[in-house]
C-alpha cells in the first residue's frame, strides 16, 4: 500500500518540485522535541474520529480499524519499539502514517474535518491540563512540607529582617507559613490558568472553520474539557483556536511566579545554612563538597533552584516574544512554543518534588514518619534575635499604652536603645533605674514586654506571630490541604 506520508516531499501535494534538503528537514521539524505529546495526540484522535463517526462522516468499519490501529501504535510507542521518524516532521505526522500503514484508507479518513493547526493547539492544552493536574499536587506536597516543619516551631524565635536589618522577633513557624501562603496562592494561579487551558480548539481545522457537520461539543465533552458547571468548553472562534497561545503564557507566567517564591526561599535557606547565621543544616544529599576546601558543604541544590528561576523567566520572555509580532492565524513560528513550555514545565515540577523533600524530609517505612528534612538550630535563632533591639517596638508600645503618643514613645525609645548600645546591651538587660531615666512611667512590668517571648505574644492579632494566631493558621492549613 502506498503511503503518501512516508515521503515527505510528496506529502502535501503534487506541487512540489523539490526535495527538502537534510538541513532544513532538520530545521523544520518538531519529532524530536513533540513526540512528547503522543498520548495527547492519540487521546484527541480517538475522540475526533468517534464524532465523526458519530455523525456519519466516516463509517463505524473505518472508527473501528482507528480505533484499532491506534491500540496497537499506543503500545508501541509505550514499549518504546515505535519509529520516529524525522522525514515526517512532527508527532502528527508520525502518528497518521503509522496508522494509515497498519489500517489504510481509514487512516486516511482520520484528518477529515480536522488540521495540524487545530490538532496541535489541542494536543498540547490536554498536555499541559494533565501536567498542570501533578504540579498542583506537588504544590500541595510543598505547603503540608512547610505546615510539618512550621507545627514544630511556634515558640522557635529567630530575628524578623526589613531591609535585611534585625526588626522584630518572629516565630519561624509563622516565617515559613508565609511561604505557605505563596504556594498556596500559586496553586489557586493554577487552578486558575486551567480553566483557560482546559479549553477545545479541535474542529478549527486550519483557520476558518470546517464544511463537515462536526460537534464539537461532544468532542469537548469526551476530552472532558468541560467548565466549572460541566458544560463542553470550547473555543468559540476558529482565527483565535488554532493561534491562541496565551494560555501557554499564562502557564508559564503562573510557573515563573511559583519559581520567583522558591527562588526567595533559597536565598533565606542559604543564607540560614550560612556559618554567620547557622539556623538550620539541611541534609546531606542536597549539597556538594569544594574539590579543594575540605571544610566545604555548599548549598547547591537552592543554589540551583535560584538559578533555574532565571531559566524560567526566560522562557515567559521567549514565549511572550514568540506571540507578539505574529499575524493571524496560525503560523510556523508557533511550533517554538514547544521547548520554552515543556523545560517550564519539567523545572517546576522537579524544583517542587526536590524542595518538598529538602524542607520536610522523606517517607520512613520503618519510623513511620518523614525523616531527613532540614535540621532547625532554635538556639542561635534565639540568640541572632536578641542581637538588634528586637524588642525595641514593644518598648514605645509599652509607652503608648502608659499614655504616650506614638511619635514620643518612638524618640524615648531611640534614646534607650542609643545608651544600651553603647553600654553594648540589649533593653532588657538595663536595669529598671536605667530605663527609667529616659521615662518615669516605666516601671517592673516593661521586662515583660521586653522578652522576645512577650513580644511574640504580644502580636496576638489576625495575621499575627503570637503562637495563638499561628496555631489557628496551621489548623486551617491543614483543613484546606486534605
Ligand atoms: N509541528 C507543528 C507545530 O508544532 C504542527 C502544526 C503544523 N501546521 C502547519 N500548518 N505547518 O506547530
Amino acid at each position: 500500500m502506498t503511503n503518501q506520508l512516508d515521503k515527505k516531499s510528496q506529502a502535501w501535494s503534487a506541487l512540489f518540485s523539490e526535495p527538502m534538503s537534510e538541513l532544513v528537514k532538520r530545521y523544520t521539524a518538531s519529532v524530536f522535541f513533540d513526540k512528547r505529546l503522543w498520548q495527547a495526540d492519540i487521546t484527541a484522535s480517538l475522540a475526533h474520529a468517534e464524532m465523526l463517526c458519530h455523525q456519519g462522516i466516516i463509517s463505524a468499519d473505518d472508527h473501528a480499524s482507528i480505533a484499532r490501529g491506534m491500540a496497537q501504535i499506543q503500545n508501541d510507542i509505550a514499549a518504546g519499539t515505535f519509529e520516529w521518524k524525522l522525514d515526517l516532521e512532527d508527532v502528527h505526522l508520525n502518528i497518521e502514517a503509522r496508522l494509515t500503514q497498519l489500517v489504510g484508507d481509514a487512516g486516511k479518513r482520520l484528518h477529515t474535518g480536522r488540521s495540524r493547526n487545530d490538532q496541535v493547539a489541542t494536543d498540547v492544552r490536554l498536555w499541559l491540563r494533565g501536567e498542570m493536574d501533578l504540579i498542583i499536587e506537588l504544590l500541595a506536597d510543598l505547603q503540608n512540607s512547610l505546615v510539618d516543619v512550621a507545627q514544630l516551631h511556634t515558640e522557635t524565635i529567630l530575628p524578623g529582617f526589613t531591609h535585611l536589618q534585625v526588626a522584630q522577633p518572629v516565630s519561624f513557624a509563622h516565617h515559613l507559613l508565609a511561604y505557605v501562603e505563596m504556594f498556596a496562592r500559586d496553586a489557586e494561579r493554577m487552578h486558575d490558568v486551567r480553566k483557560r487551558v482546559n479549553r477545545l480548539p479541535l474542529g478549527s481545522a486550519a483557520l476558518a472553520g470546517t464544511t463537515y457537520p462536526l460537534d464539537r461539543e461532544r468532542v469537548a465533552r469526551s476530552l472532558c474539557m468541560v467548565d466549572e458547571d460541566g458544560h463542553p468548553a470550547v473555543c468559540q472562534n476558529s482565527l483565535d483556536a488554532v493561534s491562541d497561545r496565551d494560555f501557554a503564557m499564562e502557564f508559564t507566567a503562573a510557573a515563573s511566579i511559583c519559581m520567583v517564591h522558591i527562588s526567595r526561599l533559597s536565598e533565606e535557606l542559604i543564607l540560614w545554612m550560612s556559618q554567620n547565621f547557622g539556623f538550620i543544616r539541611i541534609a546531606d544529599r542536597f549539597t556538594t563538597g569544594s574539590s579543594i576546601m575540605p571544610q566545604k558543604k555548599n548549598p547547591d541544590v537552592p543554589e540551583l533552584a535560584r538559578g533555574k528561576t532565571g531559566r524560567v523567566v526566560g522562557h515567559l520572555m521567549g514565549l511572550l516574544t514568540l506571540m507578539k509580532a505574529q499575524p493571524l492565524a496560525y503560523n510556523k513560528d508557533n511550533q517554538e512554543d514547544k521547548e520554552p513550555l515543556f523545560d517550564t514545565v519539567d523545572t517546576l515540577k522537579d524544583t517542587l518534588r526536590i524542595f518538598s523533600e529538602m524542607v520536610g524530609g522523606q517517607w520512613n517505612a520503618t519510623s513511620g514518619k518523614k525523616d531527613g528534612g532540614i535540621t532547625v538550630h532554635p538556639s542561635a535563632m534565639q540568640a541572632a534575635a536578641q542581637k538588634g533591639y528586637a524588642t525595641a517596638t514593644d518598648l514605645a508600645d509599652y509607652l503608648v499604652k502608659k499614655g504616650l503618643p506614638f511619635r514620643d514613645a518612638h524618640e524615648v525609645v531611640a534614646h534607650a536603645v542609643k545608651a544600651a548600645q553603647s553600654l553594648g546591651q540589649d533593653l532588657s538587660e538595663l536595669p529598671l533605674k536605667t530605663l527609667q531615666q529616659f521615662h518615669a512611667e516605666i516601671s517592673e512590668d516593661v521586662f515583660a514586654c521586653l522578652s522576645l517571648s512577650g513580644s511574640l505574644n504580644a502580636r496576638n492579632t489576625l495575621g499575627g506571630t503570637a503562637p495563638e494566631q499561628v496555631l489557628l493558621q496551621i489548623a486551617r492549613h491543614r483543613q484546606r490541604l486534605q
